[in-house]
């Protein structure tokens, strides 16, 4: 009976100190010291305690009756007070908690990567808007509304003359607008087009790049992106630039580099010809000039654009492009 007590007592006292908050201190009162609580319902069968142990054990209930009714009071009022941490009950050996760690996606790295490499060659990194001006995106571009060339991207318009930006080409026109020349700057973002299959998503990310000084070459175009691509895939990649039409560009070409996965035999990624395009680019045509107020007879410079989800399957290579926009955490915990 007295071992019995003292067990009850521990306990009572244990559960004391993990109540938090009133409801819980409510329900240690009324499993303990309540009418019907464990001590209560001791006290009335002491009655059956033989009587030569009876003043001992009454003794000892009584005290631990005592005990945790001030310790009940106690708690109760340090809750009531505000004082709801009790430092005393930190179990400092219990494990902590892990936070799940986030990391980037692996589209924001390919980005990131971009814009270091072509930071260090001195690009300056600028920015513009998503919802773009008709003006901006097709007209100071050399492409007025009624030319065959808006078919090359098929575009979702706002309004009249406002559209989700098909390219990030319209930053080109936006930078010289403030700026004269020397001009040199790079403008990552996401782009729109009515475009969806295995390589095409009706949303996807560009880099643009754009140089203008006195006495820009076709040479400096191939210069730079050759280094380019040599530090985001390798020296060894081996890539070249076909000729191509861009209404904003005179002469263009497209890049491509040997396909990364087949290196260059030919496989279902690159469409069995071993090469993949990753941008378009070309020396900036004086018609866009015109639009800005800078002399072509003066100035002359190229401009780029590029696919970054391209870019970053073939640097990952990953073979179709609908992954990076699933969210699917055993696609992405991989990078
Ligand atoms: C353009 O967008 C031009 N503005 C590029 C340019 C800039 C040319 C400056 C000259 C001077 P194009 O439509 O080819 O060009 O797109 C460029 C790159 O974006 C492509 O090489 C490809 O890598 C990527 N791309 C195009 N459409 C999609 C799409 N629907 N999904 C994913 N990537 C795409
Ligand atoms: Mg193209």
């Amino acid at each position: 009976m007295k071992k019995e007590l003292l067990e009850l007592e521990k306990r009572a006292l244990e559960e004391l100190e993990r109540a938090g908050d009133a409801s819980e201190l409510e329900r240690f009162r009324v499993s303990y010291l309540g009418k019907k609580g464990l001590v209560t319902s001791f006290m009335r069968r002491l009655g059956k305690v033989p009587s030569e142990q009876r003043p001992e054990v009454g003794k000892l209930a009584n005290r631990i009756k005592t005990n945790l009714s001030r310790h009940f009071d106690e708690v109760s009022e340090a809750l009531a007070s505000g004082k709801a941490e009790r430092s005393t009950y930190l179990d400092v050996t219990l494990p902590g908690r892990e936070q799940p760690r986030g990391h980037l996606h692996p589209i924001s790295l390919a980005t990131i990567e971009v814009c270091q490499i072509l930071s260090r060659m001195g690009f300056r990194v600028v920015t513009g808007p998503n919802v773009e001006l008709d003006y901006y995106n097709f007209e100071a571009l050399n492409i007025p509304k009624d030319h065959p060339a808006r078919d090359m991207q098929d575009t979702f318009y706002i309004s009249d003359n406002v559209v989700l930006r098909t390219h990030t080409s319209p930053i080109q026109v936006r930078v010289m607008e403030t700026q004269r020349p020397p001009v040199s700057v790079i403008a990552p973002g996401k782009v729109y087009r009515r475009d969806s299959d295995v390589s095409h998503t009706p949303m996807f990310h560009q880099v643009e790049g754009l140089l203008v000084d006195k006495g820009v070459s076709f040479g400096d175009l191939k210069g730079t992106l050759t280094g380019f691509v040599h530090q985001m895939f390798g020296r060894d990649t081996a890539l070249r630039f076909r000729p191509s039409f861009f209404p904003f560009t005179e002469p263009s070409a497209e890049v491509d580099i040997q396909c990364v996965i087949c290196k260059g035999d030919g496989c279902r990624t690159c469409s069995h010809t071993g090469w993949l395009e990753i941008l378009g680019s070309g020396m900036v045509d004086p018609e866009v000039y015109g639009f800005v107020d800078y002399d072509p007879e003066v100035y002359s410079g190229f401009a780029f654009g590029m696919g970054i989800e391209r870019i970053a399957m073939l640097k990952y290579g990953i073979d179709d492009i609908q992954l990076f926009f699933k969210n699917d955490m055993r696609f992405l915990r991989q990078f």
